[in-house]
């Protein structure tokens, strides 16, 4: 099961074809599994809609750091659920709307949603080939699934490299890609007990970047023009996600069984405490496509 070059079909699907029933109990009614976007008027964690409106929030961020242009074509890496290509169905002019993922119970899902102009594929990022340049790249939380564990951090620069490379090959001049991911803090050890957690029964063949190894990565294809750190909005969301879950504890442990609801409370609570006590953090990245690939002197990230 185990890859060191990040996760196969086989290890996303021993996470998200958990069952999409199971998902739809603790996720948010768009389904959208990553961290949201919380602010003062988002409402209280408890609030049951609030998860949702900064579901939302973080959707239209993206949406608007990618600067789609009318008529124009976007890319979503790792498009989950399709709830950021629902929202760009519904308030973008894009002509063209793909997205990849590596789960057949995703792709099955966005394709009952039916959203006009939008095609889901069950394709890995790195065999895909677009049929026309992008105006646009968003990539929500894959990330974490490029590299796999037990790599230096010169393999996983190279894995990453790869990814820039692609998006900066297919991009139209001055596309934009907005990026999230969650992180180590530069302070953890990635081979310790943190990063096992990370890549044991939960995340099967995935390990999480360092902001270094991310810059190193993407400076030659991308100028950076916006950075946020943002581990208050996991913890929030994490929370809701562990509510939500706990409140439908009956109804997951008929759907997944009581093992498989367990292993969710413990990874939901897990997640909250290490982002609590800064090991792992969120980042938001905003990318311009440079006009050419600029050659770097070599510089280590670790
Ligand atoms: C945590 S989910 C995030 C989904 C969505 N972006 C969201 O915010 O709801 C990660 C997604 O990345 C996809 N993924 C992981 N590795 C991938 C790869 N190599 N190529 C394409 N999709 C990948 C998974 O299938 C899944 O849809």
């Amino acid at each position: 099961m185990t890859t060191t070059t990040g996760a196969s079909a086989q290890d996303i699907e021993f996470h998200y074809d958990v069952g999409n029933d199971f998902y739809a109990l603790w996720l948010d009614k768009s389904l959208t599994y990553s961290a949201a976007t919380w602010n003062d008027t988002t409402g209280e964690v408890s609030d049951a809609t609030a998860l949702a409106r900064a579901q939302q929030n973080k959707l239209r961020h993206h949406l608007n750091q990618a600067a789609l242009p009318a008529g124009g074509r976007l890319l979503d890496i790792g498009c989950g659920w399709g709830a950021l290509l629902a929202l760009a169905a519904e308030e973008e002019h894009a002509n063209e709307m793909i997205g990849l993922t590596l789960s057949r119970a995703q792709l099955a899902h966005v394709n009952s949603l039916a959203l006009p102009r939008v095609q889901a594929r069950l394709e890995d990022w790195r065999s895909h080939t677009p049929d026309s340049l992008y105006d646009a790249i968003v990539s929500v939380e894959a990330f974490e699934a490029f590299a796999g564990p037990g790599l230096t951090a010169t393999q996983r620069v190279a894995l990453y490299t790869d990814f820039f490379a692609s998006c900066h090959r297919w991009l139209a001049p001055g596309g934009m890609l907005s990026l999230q991911t969650i992180a180590f803090d530069n302070g953890v050890d990635a081979s310790g007990p943190v990063g096992a957690f990370f890549a044991s029964d939960v995340f099967p063949a995935s390990a999480l970047p360092r902001l270094a190894e991310i810059t190193a990565a993407c400076d030659p294809f991308f100028s950076l023009t916006a950075l946020t750190s943002a581990p208050q909005d996991y913890i929030r969301t994490l929370r809701a996600w562990s509510a939500r879950l706990l409140a439908a504890r009956e109804q997951a442990e008929k759907t997944v069984g009581a093992d498989t609801y367990q292993r969710y409370r413990l990874y939901l609570k897990t997640c909250e405490v290490l982002f609590r006590r800064g090991e792992v953090t969120l980042y938001r990245i905003t990318l311009r496509r440079r006009p050419r690939r600029l050659h770097l002197p070599s510089s280590s990230p670790s």
